[in-house]
């Protein structure tokens, strides 16, 4: 089974970008880590990060040819990105969306909610770099159920 994990803006800053809701893991150790899990669990990953709304749209559609599920963190796009909602309802691939932090119990009002997670299976956040690694499980659970793309 074929995995496109896209991380989305600001989170090449991992590592410094604050650390007491991130951890500091850079995205490189981040991704060392998801390449890890899906080997053990017998998963091919295509991992990619962009700080760009119109390139995450133009991976999302890449997975589409190439994936039978996507893992993302739409970053601050999770709050505002209906194109990226489009984008996700249009693959029709079953995609798991991923925070490090927990953005329920963040101060902030507009991290309480997201555009994006309609369009996907479930939500996990707030296990920092862990967070990916239990999405990957999450996919493979799908596969497992018959409830990936073919
Ligand atoms: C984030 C949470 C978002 O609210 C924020 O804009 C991010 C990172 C997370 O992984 O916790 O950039 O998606």
């Amino acid at each position: 089974m074929r995995v496109m994990v896209i991380h989305g803006p600001n989170l090449n800053l991992l590592g410094t970008r604050e650390p007491e809701w991130y951890g500091r893991r850079s995205l490189d150790e981040i991704n060392a880590m998801i390449r890890a899990e899906a080997a053990a669990l017998g998963l091919e990953v295509r991992v990619e990060q962009s700080n760009s709304e119109g390139a995450i749209i133009d991976l999302i559609h890449e997975a589409s040819g190439w994936a039978q599920a996507i893992v993302i963190n739409p970053a601050g796009y999770t709050h505002t990105s209906v194109a990226i909602y489009d984008a996700l309802k249009a693959v029709e691939l079953p995609a798991v969306e991923v925070h490090l932090s927990n953005v329920g119990a963040r101060e902030e009002e507009f991290r309480h909610r997201s555009v994006t997670a309609p369009a996907c299976v479930g939500v996990i956040a707030g296990f920092r770099a862990h967070s990916y690694l239990l999405a990957l499980r999450a996919v493979k659970d799908l596969e497992q159920q018959g409830k990936a793309a073919e």
